[in-house]
């Protein structure tokens, strides 16, 4: 073939061309060892010297032609390439976007979290216990003997003689004092308990406590007051106010009832406080001398005090719920409501 008709023949057939694939098969057919460029210089050693070097000349030119043919064309492919992708994968900002379906915080988690919060800030630790007990821990070192009466006040879930379902938070009290060996100690525990209660609006066979329990020198009532005022503000609203009453509990000595005043009439007396304005949220008092000792510590020395919050009944109060099986029904209807909750 005519080397000049060559270069005219490659022209034409890239014009057709629209993939890098058809520009990658057709290439060789010109420019490889086989095709038709070198097919082009035919037999050279019938030629003599000078017509070899002519037509070496030629070819040469024309495939440095036809080469620059070829990359032309590629470059100009990946161009297109390129533009035809930006085009597909285009971006419109002004799209809505795709509905993303967020949780919400469970209220009985909110209100640990506001607790772990609040008492962080005032330098307790977060202590956590085991809810599979012993009776040992649950009981027996919080001043609470095989056949003590007291016992009867938590209806507890027994394994068998030994262990059992703790019924309140107050053994990681015994936990923490055992591990501490006589050092003062700032900790609450949020978790879990369990007491065999049937279950209604305001029994539930599982709930959650909130443990705290402080020791050092010179702890006071005043102190335990002070702790749970802020407690009760931070939870319930800053007009609250709080007020304790004699109590008893084996493990404190003195033991108070504490109240805080009524969420609904602020004090003035309704239907919800029985017209007293006060509402009773938790138990606690000085931690009892023969707890102490039992746990480790000298109470000439090291004093303090405790309390147990029960968190389902400070988050209902806060939210006027009035059934406390709506924490553990999982119905979305009730959940979705604390979207706000903070
Ligand atoms: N553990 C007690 C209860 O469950 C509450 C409490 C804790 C009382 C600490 C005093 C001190 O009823």
């Amino acid at each position: 073939m005519e080397l000049e008709l060559i270069i005219s023949e490659i022209k034409e057939k890239l014009e057709s061309i629209n993939t890098i694939q058809e520009l990658a098969n057709l290439k060789p057919m010109y420019l490889g060892k086989k095709g038709k460029i070198s097919l082009a210089m035919g037999n050279m050693k019938e030629l003599s010297i000078e017509e070899r070097k002519t037509l070496g000349q030629k070819v040469n030119l024309v495939k440095s032609e036809a080469e620059k043919l070829f990359s032309v064309k590629e470059e100009a492919l990946n161009k297109a390439l390129i533009q035809s992708k930006l085009a597909k994968e285009k971006i419109d900002v002004t799209m809505p976007g795709v509905k993303f379906n967020q949780g919400t915080i469970h209220p009985l988690t909110q209100t640990i979290m506001d607790l772990e919060d609040l008492y962080v800030g005032l330098g307790y630790e977060v202590a956590e216990g085991p809810e599979l007990e012993t009776d040992e821990y649950c009981f027996e070192k919080l001043n609470l003997p095989k056949g003590h009466p007291a016992r009867d006040m938590q209806d507890t879930f027994y394994i068998n003689p030994e262990w059992l379902l703790r019924s309140q938070t107050s053994p990681v009290q015994v936990r923490t004092m055992l591990k501490k060996e006589g050092k003062p100690i700032q900790i609450i525990c949020p978790g879990k308990t369990y007491r065999r209660d049937a279950d209604d609006a305001t029994h539930s066979h599982q709930f959650m406590q909130c443990e705290g329990l402080v020791l050092g020198k010179n702890i006071t009532m005043a102190d335990l007051k002070g702790a749970l005022l802020e407690m009760a503000k931070k939870i319930l609203g800053e007009d609250k106010e709080i007020r304790l009453r004699p109590s008893f509990f084996p493990f404190t000595e003195p033991s108070v009832e504490v109240d805080v005043s009524c969420v609904k009439c602020g004090g003035k007396g309704c239907s919800m406080c029985k017209n007293s304005g006060w509402i009773e949220v938790l138990g606690a008092g000085m931690v009892n001398n023969n707890v102490l000792r039992m746990c480790g510590y000298d109470p000439e020395e090291i004093q303090g005090f405790a309390f147990g919050i029960g968190i389902e009944r400070i988050t209902m109060l806060k939210y006027g719920i009035d059934d406390i099986r709506n924490f553990y029904s999982n119905d979305l209807r009730f959940l979705k409501q604390f979207k706000e909750a903070k």
